[in-house]
């Protein structure tokens, strides 16, 4: 059988690390060229250069979610390079976001984290669009404490239920283009990310999960690789809580 997404082309954002890197490790693996985008610009060349030194096909664009003209610039580099085949919504603010209740959380922060989040993941797409292909595909990396509602966490919370809801709608409108859009929904992770979340939280995910203890990058890569392959032609709108069975969708 021949790899999963042989010489498709991805472009993936917030790559330099976590998750990210460890989708672009998982598409190459699977065949893919990669496009990997973020705003970390040292972090992004190092791991565009570790996977390129292993055979990969890399390109690194330097992105900043939050600012309207780096989207359409990282997409006008991206785009001197030919067509795209999908595209992994994947950059967000994701870590520092947490740990302050309702009452206290803070007004600038809130903004910041929709304007990367939630503005940023529709812009990217938007960006994307004119690049994908009838069968081209967009995946939305969402978390599952928008499914739960996790406390303490309200800005990030909405931030991940409007990417699923966006996932929805855009679902339909790019339906006639013939490309599909859906969304994942991780539980926590252990990333470096998420080393500032407190032990209390880790343990009740560890311990409430169908399949007991932590969770790996390594353990979200496959449902991407599956939403970004021709096996998922016919899924589109559709949200898959990715958790050992943390929380059910
Ligand atoms: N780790 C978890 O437990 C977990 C759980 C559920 C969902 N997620 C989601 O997975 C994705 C990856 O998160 P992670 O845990 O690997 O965290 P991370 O912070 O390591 O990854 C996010 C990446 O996005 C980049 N980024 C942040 N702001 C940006 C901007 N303005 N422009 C461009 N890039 C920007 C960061 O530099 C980073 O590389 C996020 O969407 C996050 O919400 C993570």
């Amino acid at each position: 059988m021949s790899a999963l997404l042989a010489g498709k082309r991805i472009v993936i954002t917030g790559a330099a690390r976590g998750l990210g890197q460890s989708f672009a490790r998982a598409a190459a693996d699977a065949g893919a060229r990669l496009v990997l985008c973020d705003i970390l610009e040292q972090p992004l060349q190092e791991t565009a250069a570790t996977l390129s030194e292993q055979g990969a096909e890399v390109d690194a664009v330097t992105i900043d979610l939050a600012d309207p003209a780096s989207i359409e610039q990282a997409f006008a580099r991206i785009a001197d390079g030919g067509g795209i085949d999908g595209l992994v919504n994947n950059a967000a603010l994701a870590t520092g976001v947490g740990g302050v209740n309702m009452l206290d959380y803070d007004i600038e922060l809130w903004d910041r984290v929709m304007r990367v989040n939630v503005r940023g993941t529709w812009l990217v797409s938007r960006a994307a669009v004119p690049l994908l292909p009838r069968g081209g595909k967009i995946v939305n990396v969402a978390s599952d404490t928008a499914l739960w509602g996790a406390p303490n966490l309200l800005a990030y919370t909405a931030s991940k239920g409007a990417v699923i809801a966006m996932t929805r709608s855009m679902a339909r409108e790019l339906g006639e283009r013939g490309i599909c859009v859906n969304a994942i929904a991780p539980g926590l992770t252990r990333v470096e990310a998420t080393e500032y979340v407190p032990a209390a939280r880790h343990q009740l995910y560890e311990t409430g999960r169908a399949l007991a203890g932590a969770q790996q990058p390594q353990d979200v890569d496959g449902s991407v690789l599956y939403l970004l392959s021709p096996l998922a032609d016919f899924v589109t709108g559709q949200l898959l809580p990715v958790n050992g069975g943390f929380i059910f969708n």
